[in-house]
């Protein structure tokens, strides 16, 4: 299938599955939905569904609400990374930020509440239990101490202190590698594919989602917030590659990467190549900057 039609699919889904909290609270429930309206380009949902569409197409709709879960455990991060506390951004998806619009409280606690119901929707996907467990392990050790929120931590602690390049990487993979080479994974596990391909598929992942944070930390540098939708010009205390090694050095390396992924690409299955190479071809043909 194309990936429009896939994602047509998936914004479907999302609008018939937004997250409710029917209470007397005069503005959760609107909170709670916001930035999973607001847009986004739903890379990570689209990496699942892209490889279940190639291997197993009539699976594609029990994996829709595990596409949606990691959708949601994103959208909760970047929640909480625009937090006065973490990077203090005021937009977000085309929007102000949650705690602009509102407050700081209900921007943590929207994070929260998306963050433990992206298991919930998992736990309940129509999928065997054997598949779910695999699936809740993967996203909750990606997508937590083991890779997203290392990487935070490490961000946010590291801020105006320079890190060396091994240390960069490490950070950039846990923060945002880890979660994008996750949902590959999870295409795999629900697709049924062998150990040793779903393995494979995790090694494209890292590289993947290490060019994707190298094309974030360039559009932080060289993007307006109107054309990026979020606040930009936003990293000088950070570890970014564009401050570790210059905007030129940062796209030489996102040049070199988007090689390396090419190549590896071409290994796949034609199903895989197919469908990730319209998913990615922005990516890995340079288009951004
Ligand atoms: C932004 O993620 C945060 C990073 C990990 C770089 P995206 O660029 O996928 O943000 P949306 O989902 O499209 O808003
Ligand atoms: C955030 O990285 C990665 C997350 C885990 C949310 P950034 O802080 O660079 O993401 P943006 O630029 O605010 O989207
Ligand atoms: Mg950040
Ligand atoms: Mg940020
Ligand atoms: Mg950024």
């Amino acid at each position: 299938m194309k990936s429009e039609e896939l994602l047509n699919q998936f914004e479907e889904y999302l609008l018939n599955n937004l997250p409710s909290s029917n209470t007397f609270h005069p503005i959760f429930e609107k909170a709670l939905q916001d930035m999973l309206t607001a847009g986004g380009k739903r890379f990570r949902p689209m990496l699942i569904l892209s490889i279940v569409d190639a291997i197993e197409p009539l699976l594609t709709k029990n994996a829709l609400p595990v596409a949606l879960g990691v959708e949601y455990l994103h959208t909760y991060s970047l929640i909480h990374d625009d937090l006065p506390s973490m990077d203090n951004a005021d937009l977000r998806r085309g929007h102000p930020t949650l705690h602009k619009t509102y407050d700081e409280v209900t921007a943590i606690l929207v994070g929260d509440a998306l963050n433990t119901h992206s298991f919930n929707l998992l736990a309940n996907a129509p999928l065997s239990n054997d598949v779910k467990i695999e699936l809740i392990k993967t996203l909750s050790s990606d997508g937590g101490i083991d890779g997203m929120i290392i990487g935070q931590a490490i961000d946010c602690y590291f801020e105006n202190q320079k890190i060396s390049l091994d240390k960069l990487e490490f950070l950039h993979i846990h923060k945002t590698a880890k979660l994008i080479a996750a949902s590959l994974k999870m295409g795999a596990i629900i697709s049924n594919l062998p150990y040793e391909l779903q393995e494979k598929l995790y090694a494209f992942g890292i590289d993947i989602g290490l060019l994707f944070q190298i094309q974030d930390d360039i559009i932080d540098e060289v993007q307006s917030e109107v054309q990026a939708g979020k606040t930009t010009s936003n990293d000088s205390s950070k570890n970014s590659f564009v401050n570790l090694l210059g905007l030129d050095g940062a796209i030489k390396s996102a040049n070199e990467l988007s090689h390396k992924c090419n190549a590896t690409l071409n290994n796949f299955g034609n199903n895989i190549n197919e469908n990730l190479n319209e998913l990615l071809s922005k990516y890995l043909n340079r288009h951004l900057v």
